[in-house]
């Protein structure tokens, strides 16, 4: 698997070589000393557009995801790692006459969105199906409301939006050299995104990365992939300053030989992960809440076989602040 070759490189705390990047042009909160936060709110919410709605996934994918880009027009900034909220349209069938709850999406751009003029914002959705689990046929009457509504919408489309929101899974820009290890299943990878654009895409005035970047991503199949193109081409452009790992669950086989879980890849590169996390590295998880179990059994039998205390590391990592989980 080509994640795996470039994984086997010693990647070092090098400087990047420069290779051509997206200049940004600055925005007034690249200065700011606290991000953006709930400047819109479910009473008072913002009303932005659909500026596009692009399918991610193959045709053998188990579902669809979607990658969304909303123009909020540079009223509703935020940082990498933070989520918007969006109201669907329609009436809450548990509350009538009563707006849909919010729904969070994390936000899968960078600052300055993918145009680069900080006036869009983009998500990546995964499409909520129900399927009757007696007759296996899908139920279109209980598919999810927000997420069906983002993914069937259409440019030029209206979209509630709440938000920013969410401060755990900011980047931390203190240390431009530090070592950030992001673990993502599915749409887990959307504020990976915005980080790895921010490192590698784009020319930021206040953040020069020299660090390394390791991404663990676990999804069905190759056609699931998402953002792949972009991942690659960061693979290939900066070698000693990115790492791709996948786990492709129901196309490798772990040396059990159950699915291909990312917390099998965990345990395959655990001694070079433990040692950056002894370094100061940044860990972030992202996704599915179901992961967090296998992923804490993993971490802590690899901690038992090194001789050490789960429990006490997994404290001393989150009173040094490298431990950030936002899973749902
Ligand atoms: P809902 O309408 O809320 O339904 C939820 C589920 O219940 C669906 O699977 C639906 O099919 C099922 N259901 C509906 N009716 C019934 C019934 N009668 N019986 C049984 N089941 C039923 N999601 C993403 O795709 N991308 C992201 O980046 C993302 N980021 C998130 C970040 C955070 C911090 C959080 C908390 C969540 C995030 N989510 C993300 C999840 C997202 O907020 C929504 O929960 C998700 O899109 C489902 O919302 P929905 O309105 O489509 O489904
Ligand atoms: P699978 O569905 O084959 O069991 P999704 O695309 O549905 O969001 O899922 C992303 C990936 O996360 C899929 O490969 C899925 O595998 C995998 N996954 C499901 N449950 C877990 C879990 N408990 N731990 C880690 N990965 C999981």
């Amino acid at each position: 698997m080509p994640g795996q070759e470039i994984s086997s490189k010693c990647a070092t705390h090098v400087q990047q070589t420069s290779k051509p990047k997206v200049v940004v042009s600055p925005l007034s909160l690249d200065d700011a000393e606290v991000p953006p936060l709930n400047l819109y709110k479910p009473k008072e919410s913002y009303t932005a557009t659909i500026v596009s709605v692009e399918r991610l996934v193959g045709p053998k994918a188990p579902g669809e995801t979607c990658h969304i880009v909303i123009d909020h027009g540079g009223n509703v900034p935020y940082w990498e790692g933070q989520s918007y909220g969006v109201i669907a349209p329609g009436e809450n069938p548990k509350k009538p006459g009563a707006p849909h709850n919010v729904r969070l999406y994390s936000i899968a751009s960078s600052r300055y969105g993918d145009s680069f003029d900080g006036k869009t914002a983009s998500l990546c959705v995964r499409r909520a199906i129900y399927y009757d689990p007696e007759t296996g046929k899908e139920d279109p009457s209980k598919n999810g409301i927000c997420s069906n509504f983002l993914c069937n919408s259409k440019p030029g489309d209206k979209v509630q939006i709440t938000g920013p929101s969410g401060k755990i899974m900011l980047l931390p820009e203190d240390d431009p050299n530090a070592t950030h290890i992001m673990i993502a299943t599915g749409t887990g990878v959307a504020p990976y995104r915005g980080y790895l654009r921010r490192m590698f895409m784009e020319s930021v005035p206040t953040f020069k990365f020299g660090g390394l970047a390791w991404l663990f991503l676990g999804v069905a199949n190759t056609d699931s992939l998402l953002y792949d193109d972009e991942f690659t081409k960061y693979l290939q452009d900066y070698p000693d300053n990115f790492r791709y790992d996948r786990a492709l669950s129901r196309e490798q086989k772990n040396k059990s030989g159950g699915k291909m879980y990312v917390q099998d890849k965990i345990e395959e590169y655990s001694d070079e992960i433990f040692k950056l996390l002894d370094n100061g590295a940044h860990i972030y998880f992202c996704g599915l809440k179901g992961m967090m179990p296998g992923i804490q059994d993993t971490l802590k039998r690899v901690a038992e076989q090194r001789g050490e205390n789960w429990e006490e590391k997994l404290s001393q990592l989150k009173k040094n602040k490298q431990w950030h989980v936002e899973v749902y």
